[in-house]
């Protein structure tokens, strides 16, 4: 009811801190008919056709880059989070990895503290060092935009990626509202997409039967082809258990724990009422874990997606990414992402916990100690040469 009512009974609505770091033009905090627009057109940018005929190429190129620089022990969080923060820019601003996308991520990562922080700059350091890691990322990404404003007149080549759009767009934007707006994409689906890959991983290996039969399905995918090889959409639709994978681990870590809103108007539910002007907050992982819908909903079970026989009904309880106007539109992306990099971490090493490692749900869904793993390398093919020097 909450999702499907956004704008009608619902709105969404953010503390005046997150509105700091995030800007203002953010899609997070858009709303009626702008908000539908730039939806629409973040969903064009990633939607299944656009990935099949031209991310998913980039996808796994840079995971196998990244991949083949790995040594035999990483801090599996961070490593993922250089993968998505990568894969976003060059889907935003088709820059290659280098110094530019490391000096950024480097400020970028500051900012993102500042979410979790106490949100007073009189008291809080950690959100005083955000805000002015904010303004520096705001900085370059204003420079890139400047630039490419100004070499993107007509009959000149134009990159085919957000920005492009965004500069292209009919009625035009400000470099404020594209700064804002790419600023948010960076921060939508980089924690979230590498936190999913890291604890699929951690689920996995706690679950050896599951890990098992993964590693088949892909195993028979890489026998499948000469060497080295780039994933087809075709490899990528057959990988049938993998989104079993994906789906229970959405299901059972809850990174998004829920999404808050605040009511329009008075509302009458199961014999309450909320009262117009409160907060409401809509707990996805109150849902996810309710045995009702999930059979043995505590327990990680990839098998459930398989015959839908470990659960009631998908459509209005399985939410991992929201729903209604406020649907996820990086929904696909992250699939894909999470998909190649276990594919390419599967046919490339094994691999053992370093350290006893535990998940902590506050302030964010993480493990305690970023989740370190010793490596064994099987399969050099693999590797990939990918051109190191940025577009910048
Ligand atoms: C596993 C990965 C991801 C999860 C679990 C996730 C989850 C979510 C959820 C639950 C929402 C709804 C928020 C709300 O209703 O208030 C959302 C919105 C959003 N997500 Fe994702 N997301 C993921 C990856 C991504 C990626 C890769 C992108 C990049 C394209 C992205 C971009 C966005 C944007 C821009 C919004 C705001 C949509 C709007 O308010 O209209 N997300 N995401």
């Amino acid at each position: 009811m909450v999702l499907l009512n956004e704008g009608r009974m619902f709105e969404c609505s953010y503390p005046g801190s997150i509105s700091n770091l995030l800007g203002r033009h953010s899609l997070l905090l858009m709303k009626g008919v702008l908000h539908k627009r730039m939806h629409s057109l973040t969903m064009s940018f990633a939607n299944s056709s656009i990935i099949r005929d031209h991310l998913l190429v980039d996808i796994d190129r840079l995971v196998r880059f990244n991949l083949a620089g790995w040594k035999d022990r990483v801090l599996l969080i961070e490593e993922a989070k250089k993968i998505t923060f990568e894969l976003t820019v060059k889907q935003l601003m088709s820059f290659d990895p280098g110094e530019w996308t490391d000096g950024v991520r480097k400020e970028y990562v500051l900012v993102i503290e500042g979410f979790f922080s106490l949100p007073f700059p009189l008291l809080s350091s950690t959100y005083r060092r955000a805000i002015r890691a904010r303004t520096k990322v705001a900085e370059a990404l204003s420079l890139v935009v400047r630039r490419r404003r100004a070499e993107n007149r007509p009959g000149t080549t134009k990159n085919k990626d957000m920005l492009g759009a965004l500069l292209d767009a009919e009625g035009g934007f400000s470099d404020e509202q594209i700064v804002d707006f790419l600023l948010a994409l960076l921060v939508a689906g980089y924690e979230t997409t590498s936190t999913i890959m890291t604890l699929a991983v951690k689920y996995l290996t706690e679950t050896p039967q599951a890990l098992a039969q993964l590693k088949e399905e892909h195993d028979r995918i890489r026998a499948s082809k000469s060497h080295p090889y780039d994933l087809s959409w075709d490899d990528y639709k057959s990988m049938s258990f993998t989104q079993c994978v994906v789906n229970e681990t959405l299901r059972y870590a809850n990174i998004i724990g829920g999404v808050f809103r605040r009511t329009t108007t008075d509302i009458d539910i199961k014999g309450y009422r909320i009262p117009k002007g409160w907060r409401v907050f809509a707990s996805f992982r109150a849902v996810h874990l309710n045995p009702e819908y999930f059979k043995d909903a505590r327990s990680f079970n990839p098998w459930r997606w398989q015959s839908n026989s470990g659960m009631s009904t998908t459509g209005q309880v399985f939410t991992p990414f929201g729903g209604g106007t406020r649907l996820c539109p990086g929904y696909e992306l992250a699939r894909v992402e999470i998909s190649v990099f276990l594919h390419r971490l599967l046919t490339t090493f094994s691999w053992v916990p370093a350290e006893d490692d535990k998940l902590v749900f506050f302030p964010t869904t993480r493990t305690q100690k970023r989740y370190p793993i010793h490596l064994c390398r099987h399969d050099p093919v693999n590797d990939v040469d990918q051109k190191q020097s940025s577009s910048e």
